[in-house]
């Protein structure tokens, strides 16, 4: 589904999020608290915006995801950033080889949401921080509304040119709430879990610290 898409995909960011989606980036590769001397993994790093945004705070980063059409486009568009082919369930890398791990809008689509985080505990050092972005479902009207018309009315209109875009609803209401994705971080051995709501709510942003 992912090498269908990666064509139209940062466009249809731009479009859904009436570009907004870059502050939120900017937040998860601050939170992410990398920069110079660092080596950061961004997971399911698709064409790369999330990893782009860890590079220009100066960190090594690797971009890993299991669409090569994806990484084809995240190569071209930033070719200086290490690209590779991995899956999120099985990463390549020894324990404790980053300083952090980041994967912005793909936890959701992970087939196994505990093995996934649990692996990006396991490849970041003791102490680094692992920060998952995702869309979440607002719980208090006007979002709740606006978000519920958006997502069931609208996006699944998109549905018509491809899949994806009626999966895309389904995926963010089968995604646990913040507070459960909370505890979901801590059963995979994170400490020290926060979160924060932007976007009226509508955008989580969760970091824990490796042991
Ligand atoms: C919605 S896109 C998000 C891409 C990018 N991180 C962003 O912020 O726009 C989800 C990405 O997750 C990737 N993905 C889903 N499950 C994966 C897995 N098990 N291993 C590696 N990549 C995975 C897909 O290939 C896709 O590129």
């Amino acid at each position: 589904m992912f090498d269908r898409i990666a064509g139209v995909y940062d466009l249809m960011n731009s479009v859904m999020t009436a570009g907004l989606h870059h502050r939120w980036r900017a937040r998860a590769a601050d939170l992410a608290a990398a920069g110079p001397g660092d080596r950061v993994l961004d997971v399911a790093t698709g064409t790369g915006d999330l990893a782009v945004e860890l590079a220009r705070r100066g960190a090594e980063v690797v971009g890993s995801d299991f669409s090569e059409g994806m990484l084809e486009l995240a190569r071209r568009k930033a070719p200086a950033i290490r690209w590779e082919q991995a899956n999120a369930l099985a990463l390549p890398y020894p324990d404790g080889d980053f300083a952090a791990a980041t994967v912005g809008f793909g936890a959701r689509n992970f087939s196994d949401l505990d093995r996934g985080l649990a692996e990006m505990r396991r490849v970041v050092r003791p102490g680094g921080r692992v920060v998952v972005l995702e869309i979440t479902q607002p719980q208090r009207p006007p979002l709740s509304t606006f978000f519920s018309v958006w997502f069931d009315r609208i996006v699944p209109l998109l549905g018509r040119f491809d899949e994806a875009y009626t999966y895309l609803p389904n995926s963010v209401k089968r995604f646990p709430g913040p507070r459960d994705l909370a505890g979901r971080m801590a059963s995979a051995g994170l400490t020290d879990v926060r979160w924060i709501l932007t976007a009226g709510g509508i955008i989580a942003i969760h970091h824990g610290r490796a042991p």
